[in-house]
């Protein structure tokens, strides 16, 4: 292409992207707003990992990793036979966890589709479940009140385009109407679907995946729906990976609970209940959502440990989910034993390392009206000069297990200064 072509053809580009402006985007910044307000309130879901993979037990990646034939690898498909509404156990266990939202994987790389589609036969209902497994798991969600959301794997290491669809122009059309296809199924089939996850969009990019026209297809099936940013193009929300990274714009940290996303018997590496619960308060703090995995069992049943520590964080939300459904962006940040969250004038000191009696702020430059331990609504002592809040007459121990949260009711929006405290404390014979 001469420079000449190039300039024609961006020109050309720009001229056709002008005149188009993509239905799914056409709402703008207000339709989104409106769309995603629950989603902001919600603060917390849960992720589900459950595929062939499950049935191995191996981690959801073993296909690849363990260089597993297509062939030998679609025979898990007639061994995977879980237990009937296995999903219901899940849906109350998110319920009970102070989870507002479910997200599961309808297809994970390995390219077996949990739910009934006429594109294959490479599907539940025709294969060892003999059933649709979606349908299952959207009316458990549905029955305890949680927001449906569909995990679905644009990658593809089981159909035959899913590599050669990068170099194959034949390969990349099939590839691409099926995956299209398939995503029209998800969201014609389940009636109203809260949340659509993509994930991989290896081999291709925004233009190879036909993304617009795929997000085009999907605000028409679900106007009020809210799409991650996986398929190449920004979506509605950010999706930072087993970190918690607060962006510019809307955002949700997916993590696993050990190591592994899909069911890995072995994998012993479990974050204890307190981490779960400092995870969701560094994610509420900045305003983003904390989407915490499952990775049920073939059988559909979930791990034990995975109902206990879920079990520690439900029972914490329930003393202290105040401060953290519906929080704000919150300026305080620094201590050395605990995290905030703010909503209006309130700011929530998480205590995650109880220092004793005493619980001291350094640099809130707001006055203070009460402070109250959140969990029992105990009024707390406190004392303050322009550097220090000092709450006092606490208890040795911990009071609230494993964090102890304090609402500390100001005079305005909460404000931090530690730079405040560093120029202007009095310091000795200056
Ligand atoms: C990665 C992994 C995948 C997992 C996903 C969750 O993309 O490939 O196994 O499902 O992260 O965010």
């Amino acid at each position: 292409m001469t420079r000449r072509d190039y300039l024609q053809a961006m020109a050309a580009a720009a001229a056709a992207s002008a005149v188009r402006t993509p239905a799914w985007a056409s709402g703008g910044d207000a339709d989104r707003a409106q769309r995603m307000k629950w989603w902001h309130e919600a603060r917390f879901g849960m992720f589900i990992h459950w595929g062939l993979y499950s049935t191995l037990g191996r981690h959801e990646w073993a296909m690849e990793n363990e260089g597993i034939p297509v062939a030998e690898y679609e025979r898990l498909a007639l061994r995977f036979k879980p237990k009937p509404n296995a999903a219901r156990d899940w849906a109350r266990l998110a319920k009970q966890t102070g989870q507002k939202y479910m997200v599961m994987t309808t297809k994970h790389h390995e390219g077996f589709c949990n739910f009934d589609t006429k594109l294959t036969d490479y599907c539940a209902p025709k294969r060892g479940p003999g059933r649709d497994l979606v349908k299952e798991y959207v009316e458990a969600a549905r029955a305890e009140g949680l927001r449906v959301g569909f995990y679905y794997s644009l990658m593809d290491w089981h159909h035959p385009d899913g590599a050669r669809c990068a170099t194959d122009e034949q390969a990349r059309r099939r590839f691409v109407d099926y995956i299209h296809g398939q995503i029209r199924e998800l969201l014609t089939n389940y009636g109203k679907i809260d949340v659509l996850w993509y994930d991989v969009a290896w081999p291709l990019d925004a233009q190879g995946w036909e993304s617009e026209k795929m997000n085009e297809m999907v605000f028409g099936l679900q106007p009020e729906i809210v799409v991650n940013n996986r398929n190449q193009l920004p979506g509605d929300f950010a999706t930072p990976e087993q970190r918690i990274t607060a962006g510019d714009r809307a955002w949700e940290s997916c993590m696993t609970l050990n190591d592994s996303w899909g069911y890995n018997r072995g994998d012993d590496n479990w974050k204890p209940p307190k981490t779960a619960i400092r995870n969701l308060i560094a994610c509420a703090r900045d305003t983003g959502n904390y989407l915490l995995n499952i990775g049920p069992k073939g059988d559909g049943s979930i791990p034990e440990e995975s109902v206990r520590i879920f079990g520690r964080v439900g029972k914490w939300l329930e003393r202290n989910g105040a401060a953290i459904y519906r929080s704000e962006k919150c300026q305080p940040r620094t201590s050395n034993y605990a995290g905030f969250t703010r909503i209006g004038n309130t700011l929530y000191m998480h205590v995650y390392f109880w220092p004793g009696g005493t619980v001291s702020m350094g640099g809130l430059r707001n006055k203070v009206k009460s402070v109250r331990l959140l969990a029992s609504g105990t009024e707390v002592k406190f004392d303050r000069d322009g550097f220090r809040l000092r709450m006092t007459g606490l208890p040795e121990k911990a009071p609230d297990r494993p964090v102890t949260t304090l609402a500390i009711e100001c005079d305005g929006e909460p404000q931090q200064d530690t730079l405040y405290v560093r120029n202007e404390r009095p310091r000795d014979k200056v």
